[in-house]
């Protein structure tokens, strides 16, 4: 029986053959201190230890995730037809690790990362667009051609807990549904009620 994270990953590759633009994004769900959900667009990585995401503590994910880092992701790839749900645990890569895959990130994300820490936390209000564009163009002169993550830069490794995947089918087919529950054996698959 396939695993979710085989199954997901075959499905990212094909919807990245296809120019899929939602191959390398997914849908992150957290609940927040007043019990209300909260859904935004990131992007997924795939990296050694398995799925893992970028964030920053500063974030108001990032607080929802350190409250409960029980949450859930949704990809939906328009090329293939299909939708994942994962139910996920995410846990903090180690400082190496994280160090090693930031240094790939794009140099704007690394700079809003130092920023984010320095006076200007994601998600916060911004009185004044034009000083954080001045702070990010200096910052981005002094920080150098190998900067290091700061302290709140997160990767967030995906611990899948369960998963569904949904195809879609011409209008005159029935739709295909399958959950994947995990056991001390494995994983199996059952269908559901599209
Ligand atoms: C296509 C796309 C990709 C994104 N990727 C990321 C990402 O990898 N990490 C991230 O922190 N925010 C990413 N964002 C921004 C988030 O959607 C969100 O606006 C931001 O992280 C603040 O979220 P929060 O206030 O819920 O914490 C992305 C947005 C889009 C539209």
């Amino acid at each position: 029986m396939q695993d979710p994270l085989s199954g997901l990953r075959e499905d990212r590759a094909r919807a990245r053959e296809y120019g899929d633009a939602n191959s390398e994004l997914c849908w992150l769900a957290t609940i927040d201190a007043s019990g209300l959900p909260r859904v935004r667009a990131l992007v997924l990585r795939d990296v050694e230890e398995g799925l893992a995401l970028f964030i920053n503590a500063t974030s108001a994910k990032g607080a929802d995730l350190t409250r409960e880092p029980r949450c859930q992701i949704a990809t939906w790839y328009p090329s293939l037809q299909r939708q994942w749900r994962l139910s996920v645990q995410t846990e903090p890569l180690s400082r190496t690790l994280l160090t090693s895959h930031w240094q790939r990130r794009p140099r704007s994300s690394q700079v809003m990362d130092h920023l984010y820490g320095d006076g200007f936390p994601q998600s916060t209000p911004l009185d004044d667009p034009a000083r954080l564009r001045s702070a990010h163009d200096a910052l981005d002169a002094a920080l150098g051609s190998d900067p290091s993550p700061p302290a709140d830069a997160l990767a967030l490794k995906l611990e899948i807990l369960g998963a569904e995947c949904l195809q879609i089918h011409p209008a005159d087919r029935l739709h295909d549904r399958w959950e994947y529950v995990q056991d001390g054996s494995g994983w199996t698959r059952r269908a559901l009620v599209p």
